[in-house]
């Protein structure tokens, strides 16, 4: 029996309006950062969250329904069991080990690609047509296993790579040049972590390359000034770490901006983790790293054509094969 009394000659219901649904796997620091800043976009119907701890999963599912009254009306579900996740569009995975203070993301390896040999299978399983985006570190490799675990196509399967990296970079450009990080167009590409790139070449700020404005207006910069911003964009992660044990807000609005790219058919260009071989000289392994891509409703729809200085590629390259290494010595 419905609530409401029902109206004189009444439309029948659309039987065209699509259900969104996300799945966020974990429900730790991560992925709470990422499912609230989601629900706070009206990006979805459905949200279902999964992790081992059920304590936390019903406490977490829980204090979001709480916000209901602030929020676009979203159905939330939690549950140990992946049946939960059937259906979704768009699968992201928090779930897993995450650096102690000083750790490198690398060194999460083992731990993680044990946790994904249970995971990914089971959301492959429940939900064939979605996309997967991983978080969990390290996350190139770690998207890499779940390409192998699910058997999706490649546009499928998203690492959230440097868009992260790319967002710490811009505001610390920004920072510098006292502008809306959101005018400046810069990239972090490779591996999200010690051996990223930043392709300085490409870097606009309001359409102005960034190098020759500076050369025309003799302001005097040196390579090292450069190399020092990016290295300060490398040490963000571990000094966070250090200060507050995780990092959480950044990788919640990046993720989301995905989300939203991706579900909305945005078709932006994010520099995110995707099977690179091919481009810009990688070849031999099957490395996933990040480079700008243009993602929408069917996941990564192609790569943009960004110029590479050949000291910019020749990083990519070694990036590249620093990630093959770890990956050589899995057995996924
Ligand atoms: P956390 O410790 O707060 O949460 C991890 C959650 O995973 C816990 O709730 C735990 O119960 C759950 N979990 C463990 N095993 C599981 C399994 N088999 N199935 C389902 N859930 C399971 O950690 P936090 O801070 O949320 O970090 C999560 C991951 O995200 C780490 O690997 C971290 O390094 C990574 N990360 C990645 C970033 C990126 O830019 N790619 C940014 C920040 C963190
Ligand atoms: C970050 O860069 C730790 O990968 C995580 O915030």
């Amino acid at each position: 029996q419905s609530f409401f009394k029902p109206i004189q000659q009444a439309a029948p219901p659309s039987p065209t309006k699509r259900h969104t649904k996300i799945s966020v796997i974990g429900v730790g620091n991560v992925g709470m950062a990422i499912a609230q800043t989601i629900l706070t976009q009206g990006l979805i119907d459905e949200l279902a969250l999964v992790d081992v701890n059920p304590d936390k999963l019903r406490g977490e599912m829980l204090d979001l329904q709480h916000a209901a009254a602030f929020l676009p009306r979203t159905k939330i579900l939690a549950s140990v069991d992946y049946s939960v996740t059937a259906g979704s569009d768009l699968c992201i995975v928090t779930a897993g080990a995450r650096q102690g203070s000083g750790e490198s993301r690398l060194n999460l390896v083992q731990r993680n690609v044990k946790l994904f040999s249970c995971i990914i299978p089971q959301l492959a399983h429940s939900s064939p047509d979605s996309i997967l985006i991983i978080v969990t570190n390290p996350v190139d490799v770690l998207t890499y296993v779940a390409w192998k675990l699910s058997g999706f196509p490649p546009n499928r399967v998203i690492g959230s790579g440097t868009n992260l990296d790319s967002s710490r970079f811009r505001f610390l450009i920004a920072d510098h040049l006292d502008v809306s990080a959101q005018d400046v167009q810069a990239f972090i590409v490779g591996e999200h972590g010690d051996s990223s790139v930043a392709l300085w070449s490409s870097i606009s700020v309001g359409g102005v390359p960034i190098l020759g404005f500076l050369e025309n207006q003799q302001i005097t910069f040196t390579k090292e000034t450069l190399e020092n911003i990016h290295k300060e964009v490398i040490n963000s992660a571990y000094e966070v770490i250090s200060l507050k044990a995780c990092t959480s807000w950044a990788i919640g609005y990046s993720v989301a901006s995905l989300a939203r790219t991706i579900l909305r058919e945005q078709r932006r260009i994010h520099p995110v983790s995707i099977l690179a071989k091919g481009f810009y000289g990688i070849d031999g392994d099957e490395v996933f790293l990040s480079l700008p891509v243009q993602l929408g409703r069917s996941g990564v729809l192609g790569v943009a054509n960004v110029h590479l200085t050949d000291e910019e590629a020749q990083r990519l390259r070694d990036s590249a094969e620093i990630i093959a290494q770890v990956q050589r010595q899995l057995n996924v």
